[in-house]
């Protein structure tokens, strides 16, 4: 009889697809991709996140999903058994508790960036009721981030919808929350870039997203361009490994991990396409645009446009259910965990958990405000001047991320026996599994390593 997981399982191929998908698009294609592109000078930075992509992203995704449809378990349980049958080092487990750790960091700020799309859903929707229109984006946006309670009560909501999904589980929870939601979010983000067209700046936004000005390229480029590439397809923190847990066997592992990486990959391009023609036409320096880039130049076009009022709450309510399916996969490690290692409700577990990332959470809060002069002092290289919030994101997207991603590689490639990689990947031609092999042995390896050290080779 085939090995199920406790936890539930996808009821088919699709259904995978639409969660690994909603884990993967997310606040990470929307907010984080184009201000992170503006931030790095555009093109260059965006080669750069491609390659990420195609030479490490993709690989280490098919590598988690294998080594959890493999293991059956939550990360951690599922590594211990699989060392205990390789007779390889426990030290390898230590990749699942990396991913819960830098699970409950990313989602502490994440569920504070949510709340920031609740916030803005809110205000459209009750423009619908007369509520007065967001004439001054900047003013509107540094107000809101000026308050900390106000910032506190959309995270809490955020984290109470999360763990009310999670609390429900895989198929009852999960499954149903990204059906209608990722096309919807598609022809929305299609519509936004007509609508950059009408505007006559596509040509200048393409040609910044995609002219590389090599001039630009520092190690700061390179350690952004792979914490980005984990960040969005979910990698490096075994969500991808918890997901794959739940996936029957004879669904084409290489075949649903291109999907969702195209998948992810094209939302963020329509993403960058969308915005920055906006952030252009309404005279706003598409350099150095920061985490407030979305919320300070789409109101203008919403303001603009006809239909504007409607458009907007859909985009900022759209946008929150991508990152709430999100939000869903960056807890269901920590749950998982705790449900088989203490045996406890599902319910519990995704509270305790909530709770956690409600706290640690208030750090991101408060280095708007009360924190706002905290940083990292000049002269430090690529942390340089960073608040707290930046350092949390540095910490886990930057850092963890690629790390988890690094060791998973290795784990992959040199101690898991290749019977077993033959087995989970048997609609691989032997050139292609042994190419995939070469490339999580060696090349995936050897580029995170390098990026992880170019900030002090570079700068
Ligand atoms: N991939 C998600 C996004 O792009 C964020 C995420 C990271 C989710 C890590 C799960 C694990 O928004
Ligand atoms: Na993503």
């Amino acid at each position: 009889m085939e090995k199920t997981s406790i936890h539930g399982m996808w009821s088919s191929r699709m259904a995978f697809i639409l969660a690994a998908t909603g884990s993967a698009v997310g606040l990470g294609n929307i907010w984080r991709f184009p201000y992170m592109a503006s931030d790095n000078g555009g093109g260059a930075f965006v080669l750069v996140y491609l390659a990420c992509i195609a030479l490490v992203g993709l690989p280490i995704l098919m590598s988690e999903v294998l080594l959890g449809r493999h293991g059956r378990r939550s990360p951690v349980n599922a590594l211990t058994d699989l060392v205990r049958d390789l007779g390889a080092s426990k030290g390898w487990i230590s990749i699942g508790w990396i991913g819960m750790v830098a699970g409950v960091l990313i989602l502490s700020f994440y569920s504070v960036v949510a709340g920031w799309t609740l916030h803005y859903s809110w205000l459209y929707f009750s423009q619908l009721f007369g509520a007065a229109p967001i004439t001054d984006p900047g003013a509107t946006f540094s107000g809101l981030l000026g308050n900390p309670l106000e910032l506190s009560a959309w995270h809490a909501v955020f984290m109470v919808l999360t763990v009310a999904v999670v609390a429900l589980g895989v198929e009852k929870g999960l499954e149903r929350a990204v059906r209608f939601l990722m096309p919807a979010l598609f022809i929305l983000l299609l519509t936004l870039v007509i609508y950059g067209i009408t505007t006559g700046h596509l040509g200048e936004a393409a040609a910044f997203l995609f002219k590389p000005d090599w001039s630009q390229i520092s190690g700061r480029t390179f350690i952004d361009a792979m914490g980005q590439a984990f960040f969005t397809l979910s990698l490096g923190m075994c969500t991808m490994m918890t997901y794959g847990a739940y996936l029957p066997k004879g669904v084409s592992i290489p075949q649903v991990g291109v999907t969702v990486a195209l998948a992810d990959t094209g939302v963020a391009l329509l993403a960058g396409l969308a915005i920055f023609p906006i952030v252009i036409s309404f005279g706003i320096d598409p350099q150095g645009g920061g985490p407030g880039l979305i919320f300070t130049s789409l109101p203008h076009a919403f303001n603009a446009m006809p239909f504007g009022i409607a458009y907007g709450l859909l985009f900022f309510a759209l946008l929150s259910v991508a990152a709430w399916t999100s939000s869903i996969s960056l807890m269901e490690p920590a749950t998982a965990y705790l449900v088989e290692r203490v045996g406890m409700a599902r319910r519990k577990a995704a509270l305790l958990i909530a709770g956690i990332c409600w706290i640690v959470g208030l750090a991101t809060v408060f280095s708007f405000n009360i924190w706002s002069s905290v940083r990292v002092p000049e002269g430090m290289g690529v942390i340089s001047n960073k608040n707290v919030m930046d350092m949390i994101e540095f910490v886990s997207n930057n850092l963890m991320l690629p790390l988890g991603g690094l060791l998973i590689a290795l784990f992959a490639g040199w101690v898991v026996k290749k019977s077993l990689l033959k087995d989970e990947l048997d609609t691989l031609s032997p050139g292609v599994l042994a190419l995939w092999r070469w490339v999580v042995r060696v090349v995936a390896p050897l580029l995170v390593l390098a990026v992880l050290i170019s900030p002090f080779i570079l700068d």
